[in-house]
């Protein structure tokens, strides 16, 4: 098995390199393509189509690069776009299957009791909510949209006080009432400091990069698209539809010690 092509990971802004971290620590050696489509951050306020739009759009872009499968790191899209992008020919994967995985592992306990906090579009798409009941009908869901979180870790600002006292605004009624808290958004785990400070030591916070990327291994194994494991280490191209420089300083301090090779700003469409 020595499949060279990329895996292609994109995402609204920059949140979704969480989750291209967790597969570069699980897969050094592959190939990765990630696409940050800045100019039009946020998703989570835009309606369906337009989400499916640009979720299509990064989609034609990716696979312009040759990529063997793309990773949505991007819970907004994942929520609205998946079921239309898995029609397409390029393998996909999203991010909510991974969270519910990683909820219901650490929960095994029927009446579990499970936050969720996301964007309004992944929140109203009752997308985790959905999935929770389906595999785990006993448990109750509270779920709540966080739409300031995603400008304060785009702006870098993840241990500000304005960034507690918005924590504090949106999370204090979680406190006692849930067992574990889904971070259904990729910007979320940037902030884990201030979340976990906020909602309760006891709260176990959820994050689905790990799990994603599990799952990506799978898949490539599964349909002998891995690259070799002793070939050389993979490179990482990174991509961005605005302003690079804030970008790749946001980027450095989310990936700490991994390269990226910024590869260019990229127009891709209305
Ligand atoms: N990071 C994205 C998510 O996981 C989207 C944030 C946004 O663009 O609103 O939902």
């Amino acid at each position: 098995m020595n499949d060279n092509r990329p895996v292609g990971v994109f995402d609204s802004g920059l949140g979704g390199l969480t989750v291209l971290k967790e597969i570069c620590k699980l897969l050094p050696n592959e190939n990765l393509i990630y696409l940050g489509d800045t100019a039009r951050v946020p998703y989570g306020s835009k309606s369906r189509e337009t989400i499916i739009r640009y979720a299509k759009n990064n989609i034609k872009f990716l696979s312009s690069h040759n990529v063997k499968m793309v990773v949505v790191a991007c819970n907004t899209a994942s929520a609205y776009a998946l079921p239309e992008l898995l029609e397409n020919e390029c393998p996909v994967i999203g991010v909510v299957e991974g969270g519910v995985e990683a909820a219901l592992k650490y929960g095994r306990c029927k009446w579990l009791r499970v936050g969720v906090i996301g964007t309004e579009a992944t929140i109203n798409s009752m997308a985790y909510t959905n999935e929770l009941y389906k595999v785990r009908p006993g448990c109750k869901v509270i779920t709540k949209a966080c739409p300031l979180f995603v400008p304060l870790v785009e702006e870098g600002w993840v241990d500000k006080d304005i960034t507690k006292m918005v924590a504090e605004e949106y999370l204090a009624s979680f406190r006692g009432e849930v067992d574990c808290l889904i971070l259904g958004c990729t910007h979320y785990p940037m902030l884990k400091g201030v979340i976990s400070k906020t909602v309760g030591k006891q709260v176990r916070l959820i994050d689905s990069a790990k799990q994603t990327a599990n799952l990506v291994k799978m898949f490539l194994l599964k349909h002998g698209l891995i690259k070799s494991q002793d070939s050389s280490k993979g490179e990482i191209k990174f991509f961005v539809t605005d302003s690079p420089k804030r970008s790749l300083e946001v980027s450095n301090r989310m990936l700490s010690g991994i390269n990226l090779k910024y590869s260019g700003l990229v127009d891709i469409g209305p």
